[in-house]
């Protein structure tokens, strides 16, 4: 028997219930609020670029990118510049941006001592950053998963005790670069583990960009179960095009906040294969022609991803800031 196309479209498993109650039901809702972006360039973005830039030009990035309606800047990391020497020169970046009241500019801290360096240098957010799989994690920050999260509970002592928000995040969500595939059970071990120690907010990493809604979906499933979507993040790398189709995924299991690189920019060096996050430009314009408000000015951003772009001498990955007209262009 054949059955009617509209029948067959809601079997189909993106109109079928997620673990938080009907996808269309949850689409509806997505249209009528608000997304916060996690603008992650300055750090994630420049971490994996081999050309070493100026202070400077970091901080007349952050500083453009504060102009732009971003709530969020992750603005550099504190950890060691033998690891990954572009982030050397973090007090300085931190010390000479200008704060915008209303924005926040976390910085990543992976042990206690990042954490006093970024403290001393004026953080009044950090992030600490954990992995669901041990292979990454040995190749990231020298220890297993469960060593790093023991390196974490310092941090997160002497951030309470400082009145510093701490902000978690979960590497290999889907895939590792040394493990292949990662069991959904090993993501919320670690978020429960972040969760339970106190950070505000979990970012979940699909550090090597390999997810598909599919792979999105069956982590989610179980992720939202232990931990409500409003304490979780997403962190999409693109590196398989798949970015934009993995933050639509999450939106319909009520996140509300995600993380992007302008135009493009980053990469884990320790995550073999991995290319850049999503491009803020891109996520923007996706997220407005939805209807859904980010507070985020498109054409002030678009300058910022040319003017880093042109620093780096390199063109950018977002398609919207390739093919963006202007303002005036028709929207559709
Ligand atoms: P280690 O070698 O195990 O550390 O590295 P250690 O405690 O044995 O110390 C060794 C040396 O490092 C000592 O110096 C320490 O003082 C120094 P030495 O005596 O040899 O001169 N040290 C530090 N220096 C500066 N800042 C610090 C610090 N800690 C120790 N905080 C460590 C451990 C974590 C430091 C190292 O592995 C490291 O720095 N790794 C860098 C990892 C990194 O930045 N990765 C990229 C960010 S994560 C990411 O991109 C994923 C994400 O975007 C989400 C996603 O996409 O999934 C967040
Ligand atoms: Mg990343």
């Amino acid at each position: 028997m054949l059955i009617p196309r509209y029948l067959a479209l809601k079997s189909h498993p993106i109109f079928r219930c997620t673990a938080n109650g009907s996808t269309s039901r949850l689409m509806s809702q997505v249209s009528r609020d608000q997304v916060r972006i996690v603008e992650v360039g300055p750090r994630d973005g420049l971490q994996n670029e081999p050309k070493l830039l100026p202070a400077a030009i970091k901080i007349e990035l952050i500083d453009r990118l504060s102009a732009t309606g971003l709530q969020t800047i992750e603005a550099t990391s504190f950890v060691s510049a033998k690891w990954v020497p572009q982030m050397g020169d973090n007090s300085e970046v931190l010390r000479g941006i200008r704060r915008v009241p209303g924005i926040s500019y976390p910085v990543l801290t992976p042990n206690l001592k990042g954490f006093e360096s970024a403290l001393e240098a004026g953080a009044e957010e950090v992030a600490v950053f954990g992995a669901a799989s041990d292979a990454f994690s040995l190749k990231n920050v020298n220890c297993d998963a469960a060593a790093a999260i023991e390196r974490f509970k310092p941090v997160l002592a002497a951030a309470k005790e400082q009145g510093v928000r701490v902000r978690g995040y979960v590497s290999t969500v889907v895939g590792c670069p040394y493990e292949g595939a990662v069991a959904p059970k090993a993501v919320v071990k670690v978020v429960e583990a972040l969760n339970d120690m106190g950070c505000y907010e979990i970012s979940l990493g699909d550090t090597i960009g390999v997810g598909t809604p599919g792979s999105m979906r069956r982590m989610l499933d179980e992720v939202t179960r232990a931990v409500p979507p409003q304490k979780l993040a997403v962190h999409c790398h693109d590196t398989y095009g798949q970015a934009l189709s993995n933050i639509l995924t999450s939106l319909e299991y009520g996140i509300r906040v995600v993380d992007a690189s302008v135009s493009g920019l980053g990469g884990c060096p320790y995550a073999r294969g991995a290319s850049g996050n999503a491009a803020t430009e891109d996520v923007v314009y996706m997220l407005h022609g939805m209807g859904i408000n980010t507070g985020v000015d498109l054409n002030k951003l678009i300058e910022v991803g040319r003017f880093i772009c042109g620093e780096l001498g390199r063109s950018s990955e977002s398609k919207v800031n390739r093919a963006w007209k202007g303002p005036q262009a028709k929207k559709v």
